[in-house]
């Protein structure tokens, strides 16, 4: 009888509530009210390049989304053709080309969007064509190899007005979502330390690396850009360190153990350690240290298995996720969506042209100071950098 009096009313007499950080509960009360964010728009129909790695989680992202129609798969390896279209049951209205053929995604005018997941050196000039024959244009990190040619395309975008989204997907992560937005909101005070571990799983052939632009623009500038989005700062110092243990990554010129600091003009100092090749799964964690609290973001573990299990000798957890495409699954879907809504409905660019180019900037200063020793100012006077980050 003691806690009789806490009963409240009815649960039928209350209106019910939910967490808003459940966006499967809002994604499934919008499929049961059929609610539509804004007026429908016909679909986006689109070209992919590149079924890689990347690609392939486009593209299954894609052909499931009733916002987009795909028309074009463009790619070099003519071989897997046949067995792309058996196993994505794709009909013929979806042709396949080759690059050689690319020109006719470019002028095919009933094609809006296009999606890059090609290497990296290929992003430029693919990005370019589209644009020029006004194409919106969703491209995997990073934009292109060197600065100069992600402000080309920059520009290009800007000179004809279309989408250049940078496909940065952690932060279309909602754990990292939140976190971003509670230590905006001063949950933790003034920031004093930022955090950020990646540890790459499984393991990038040798052929992708050399082609990769090296690991500081490759894999790196989702960590700065992390450090940046989170804190709504650019550093002033970089310093990193980095070294080569498999004699592979040594042989050709670049890293797979690598720590960094940059320090902000808040004072907030940012420690990342990130690594090509982790042997327990893809290790993804986030730390906010400041001088009211602590938060962060630990591995998340697939659900669908037991929580834990415990014997004599020890307690045991599910592993945790193996590789970026189950890690990141629901990022890779959002970030789809936030192009979508920029391109149909206008919404604001989440991940900005200054921003990209600002990432570059940072990732070039840090191997800068991992193949020099020397710790990198960064001055960002002549850039064009708006007051408020984001
Ligand atoms: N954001 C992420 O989580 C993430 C993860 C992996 C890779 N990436 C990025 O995605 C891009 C591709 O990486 P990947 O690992 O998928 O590479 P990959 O080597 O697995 O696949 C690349 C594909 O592109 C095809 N290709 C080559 N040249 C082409 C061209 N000119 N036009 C069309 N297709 C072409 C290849 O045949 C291959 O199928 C890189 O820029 C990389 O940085 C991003």
């Amino acid at each position: 009888m003691a806690t009789k009096k806490f009963a409240g009313p009815s649960p039928y007499a209350v209106n019910a509530t939910y967490p808003e950080v459940d966006f499967r509960h809002t994604e499934y009360l919008n499929n049961v009210n059929t609610k539509q964010s804004s007026a429908s728009v016909a679909p986006v129909t689109a070209a992919i390049f590149g079924l890689g790695r990347a690609g392939s989680i486009h593209l299954s992202s894609i052909i499931r989304n009733p916002r987009v129609v795909l028309k074009y798969i463009v790619d070099d390896r003519q071989e897997r053709f046949v067995n792309l279209k058996t196993y994505w049951k794709l009909g013929d209205e979806v042709t396949f080309l080759t690059s050689a053929n690319a020109e006719r995604v470019y002028k095919d005018k009933s094609v809006n969007a296009v999606f890059i997941g090609s290497p990296t050196y290929t992003h430029h000039n693919i990005v370019v064509n589209s644009i020029a024959n006004n194409k919106d244009v969703f491209c995997e990190k990073p934009i292109a190899e060197t600065i100069q040619e992600t402000r080309k395309c920059y520009d290009a975008a800007k000179a004809k007005g279309r989408v250049l989204f940078a496909a940065f997907n952690r932060r279309f992560d909602p754990a990292y979502k939140a976190l971003k937005e509670r230590v905006r909101q001063g949950d933790v005070g003034h920031v004093q330390i930022l955090k950020v571990t990646a540890r790459d799983s499984p393991l990038p052939s040798i052929d992708y690396l050399a082609s990769s632009g090296g690991v500081f623009h490759d894999c790196l500038v989702h960590d700065f850009d992390m450090s940046c989005w989170v804190l709504g700062e650019l550093p002033i110092r970089v310093q990193a360190t980095a070294s080569a243990l498999i004699p592979e990554i040594k042989a050709i010129d670049d890293f797979d153990t690598i720590a960094f600091l940059l320090t902000f003009p808040s004072g907030a100092v940012a420690i990342g350690d990130n690594s090509r090749f982790s042997a327990y799964g893809y290790d993804q964690r986030l730390e906010v240290f400041g001088n009211k609290g602590m938060i962060k973001v630990e591995n998340e573990r697939p659900a669908h298995c037991f929580e834990s299990y415990i014997g004599h000798d020890s307690v045991k957890q599910n592993p945790i996720y193996y590789s970026f495409p189950s890690r990141y699954k629901i990022a890779y879907q959002r970030e789809l969506e936030h192009f979508l809504d920029v391109v149909q409905y206008g919404v604001p660019l989440d991940v900005t042209s200054w921003q990209t180019l600002a990432v570059s900037k940072i990732a070039t200063a840090a191997e800068e100071s991992a193949r020099t020793g020397n710790t990198v100012k960064l001055d960002w006077s002549n850039d064009d950098i708006p007051v408020i980050y984001s």
